[in-house]
């Protein structure tokens, strides 16, 4: 069987003041009454035969309502007491069905047209997927974007793979042509992905699996979970396996990882910026940049924000600084 692992953990710190603790972005109707975590579930409904939903205690309520109001009522659902990063939770997913069950895993919070572009890619994926292969989508990078991932690639074939390069080294590697962003979305069997992750990381294979085999009905339990490093699918394994093969992804894909791909995407679609490329988002009042360029300002109901456009993986650092103030 096929399934569809929607990975719902994160808490969106680098969009903050947008996205909080209390609703993480994925969960936000920003796009007409729907949320990214619903369409995430929607475009993915016809590839698969089940769906898991790995996420944490804290937005587990979210997760439930929106699968209502989508009139799913049979899924899977991991419930994490600590955030572990995307290994362990996608090993949680593996662990769930039979190893040569087939999972698409795909993250919640992104925006994806989904066309025939998107299906072609995805059946692409499945069908690479069955043969003992861990694919990636790969979008054609027009920024050196230091948040994500780079695939080196010729064809379908992965030459190397690069997680969250240094802003030089994105520079080259857009330089160089052949290196696609990978989108974060990641299709494989079951059992092939345990196998790659216990060969590279084998404490987390470990840990995970110790986790998951003493979970209550999807529950993990907070100090087993603790036992277990934080670490993501991309450095465990996708940087590390000879079995990753790349998909062109030739549908329309925005990471609303930070206010940068925000920026991006909104100028696409055709929002106003003034002269010098600075944005106002959720303010109609009117509002003068001096000497500013290429900066963003972020009105929410209780908060502010006022950032640098090329300074946008930093907003991470305010959050956590406020957390930590708490
Ligand atoms: N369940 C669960 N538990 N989900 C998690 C956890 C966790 O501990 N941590 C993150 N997630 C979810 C996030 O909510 C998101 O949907 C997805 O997993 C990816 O995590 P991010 O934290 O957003 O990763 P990233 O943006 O830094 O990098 C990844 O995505 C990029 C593209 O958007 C990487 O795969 C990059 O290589 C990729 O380019
Ligand atoms: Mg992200």
């Amino acid at each position: 069987a096929t399934y569809h692992v929607i990975l719902t953990g994160g808490v969106g710190s680098r969009l903050w003041p947008l996205s909080r603790k209390s609703r993480p972005k994925q969960y936000l109707e920003i796009f007409k009454n729907d949320s990214l975590f619903e369409l995430a579930v929607k475009r993915n409904q016809k590839f698969s035969d089940g769906l898991i939903v790995v996420g944490n205690k804290d937005n587990r309520s979210l997760s439930i309502n929106s699968l209502e109001k989508l009139q799913i009522e049979k899924y899977y659902e991991i419930v994490e007491a600590t955030p572990r990063n995307t290994a362990p939770a996608i090993a949680f997913s593996a662990f769930q069905v039979n190893p040569d069950d087939i999972l698409v895993v795909t993250p919640a919070d992104h925006i994806i047209k989904a066309d025939e572009n998107y299906d072609k890619a995805v059946s692409k994926a499945v069908k690479l997927a069955e043969e003992g292969n861990i694919v990636t989508f790969g979008v054609k990078p027009t920024r050196p974007e230091t948040g994500y991932g780079y695939i080196e690639s010729e064809g379908q074939s992965v030459l190397s793979f690069r997680e969250k390069p240094n802003l030089e080294t994105a520079k080259e590697f857009l330089h160089r042509g052949n290196f696609l962003w990978n989108s974060g979305m990641f299709c494989f069997k079951a059992g092939v992905f345990l196998s790659e992750l216990e060969k590279y990381e084998p404490k987390v294979y470990k840990s995970s699996k110790e986790a998951f085999e003493k979970s209550q009905e999807g529950k993990l339990d907070e100090a087993l979970s603790m036992e277990i490093p934080s670490i993501s699918v991309d450095y465990a394994v996708m940087e590390r396996s000879e079995l990753i093969k790349v998909v062109n992804a030739e549908f329309e894909w925005s990471d609303m990882g930070s206010f940068e791909a925000v920026y991006d995407y909104f100028v696409e679609s055709g929002y106003p910026t003034d002269a010098d490329g600075n944005m106002v988002i959720g303010s109609d009042k009117f509002t003068a940049f001096v000497g500013m360029k290429n900066s963003i300002l972020v009105n929410t109901k209780d908060a502010i924000l006022i950032l640098a456009k090329e300074a946008s993986q930093d907003v991470k650092g305010v959050y956590q600084q406020l957390v930590d103030e708490k």
